[in-house]
């Protein structure tokens, strides 16, 4: 009884979620499939209201909120294509697919793919990505390591991009051993994947170049690149339009990475913790220009304030924002892959990155959806029927793009 009651409660609440987000949300015109973009957004809507309410009362977090309720994706065992299996590089945990070699194609050493799964560094799995990475494996061909990296809030920066160092450090060491060719090794990930894969890319570049072969290439999907600026276009948008990463709930990820301490959200959300900084060269890293040239670009006065308080100096810190690296930590980079999407608070995070390494001398390819929004590429992995056409198009892109330069 019990539990009908509770499916009946549920199934009202999404349907007036679904009323509601139909009356109130202003889709981009040119949305693609609007009637599951609508659809999408009232389950999201409801969970999160539903996880408000778990908050108030008083049972945990949010976060926790999301975390009992998992998600519970297909497991790949099925797939005669593919071996899975589950092992541990120094210490990390990792799950590694090894896509099985096709008749005739030769003994000779494959391809790898480190891949950090997305989720805020505070939500998801190895496992909940279990389908997504499958189908990367299958269609690049390479042999890729999924990354269980620690995750936040119990395990701030900077242990889960440690985590993501370590077992990309082991996997270049040992890459033989798994039949992988050491110098065709990429990384890459998807929002805070697409953090970790490129402050692993900057790490690897600045202090291990000659301990290991540099990397081949690093593949961003729609990352979160920086937390001194939440007042870009797109993030001045996303207080209002989105589909399912909305501006607070993002920079509330940004903080349980950082110190946990949820009452900067709204100092934050105004650019006031860095609101003395905005004549510093790190200002400069997050220039309009990037996003619009006819916007005039800023120049940094030589002597303004480069400092934050202790609690919260780490957003200064390029491997916990890349988009604060110098632009002589850029240069060097490996090919780089960048997706955006437009109706996504990420949207400038990714344009501004892709700009100023292009500046630097990488080799982009930067490829944007306007109307496509935050996690359109894994969202059938949370939600089965929400496979959107778009989201299959950008994991056609990003296999397209691994199997041509790795
Ligand atoms: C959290 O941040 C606020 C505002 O900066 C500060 O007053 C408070 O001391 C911080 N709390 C902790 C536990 O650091």
């Amino acid at each position: 009884m019990m539990g009908a009651c509770k499916t009946v409660t549920l199934l009202t609440a999404v349907t007036a979620a679904v009323l509601a987000v139909y009356v109130y949300t202003s889709l981009p015109p040119d949305v693609t499939e609007p009637g599951k973009v609508v659809m999408f957004k009232a389950v999201f809507v409801t969970f999160s209201l539903i996880g408000s309410a778990y908050e108030k009362m008083g049972f945990g977090e949010r976060a926790d909120f999301f975390r009992k309720i998992g998600l519970k994706p297909a497991f790949l065992v099925s797939d005669s294509n593919l071996e899975v299996t589950d092992s541990s590089f120094s210490g990390v945990q990792v799950r590694i697919y090894r896509p099985q070699l096709q008749e005739g194609a030769g003994g000779g050493k494959m391809a790898g793919l480190v891949y950090f799964h997305g989720g805020g560094w505070v939500l998801s799995s190895v496992y909940a990505y279990d389908l997504l990475v499958g189908r990367i494996a299958q269609g690049t061909g390479a042999v890729v390591v999924s990354v269980e990296y620690r995750k936040a809030p119990e395990h701030k920066f900077p242990i889960p991009f440690e985590d993501c160092l370590t077992a990309t450090q082991h996997f270049l060491q040992l890459a033989s051993e798994y039949g992988v060719d050491p110098t065709r090794i990429g990384v890459a990930g998807d929002s805070s994947g697409g953090n970790l894969a490129a402050a692993v890319a900057l790490r690897l570049k600045k202090d291990d170049k000659k301990k290991f072969p540099p990397l081949k290439l690093q593949a961003l999907i729609y990352p979160a690149l920086q937390a001194f600026d939440f007042q870009t276009p797109s993030w001045a948008r996303g207080h209002s339009v989105y589909v399912n990463l909305p501006a607070n709930l993002m920079i509330g990820f940004w903080i349980k990475y950082l110190n946990n301490n949820m009452s900067l959200v709204e100092t934050f959300s105004n650019n006031g913790h860095t609101a003395a900084l905005k004549k510093s060269r790190f200002a400069s890293f997050v220039d309009r220009h990037f996003l619009d040239e006819s916007v005039p670009r800023s120049t940094p006065d030589e002597d303004a304030r480069v400092d934050l308080p202790d609690d919260i100096k780490d957003i200064l810190n390029p491997y916990f924002s890349p988009l604060m690296a110098e632009d002589a930590d850029l240069s060097g980079l490996p090919n780089t892959f960048v997706t955006v999407c437009g109706t996504d608070v990420l949207r400038d995070d990714g344009i501004m990155y892709a700009k100023r390494l292009e500046m630097a001398g990488v080799q982009v390819q930067l490829v944007r959806y306007p109307s496509g929004f935050h996690g359109i590429m894994s969202m059938d992995l949370a939600l089965k029927h929400f496979e959107f056409e778009m989201g299959k198009q950008m994991l056609h892109e990003l296999v397209t793009y691994v199997r041509k330069l790795l």
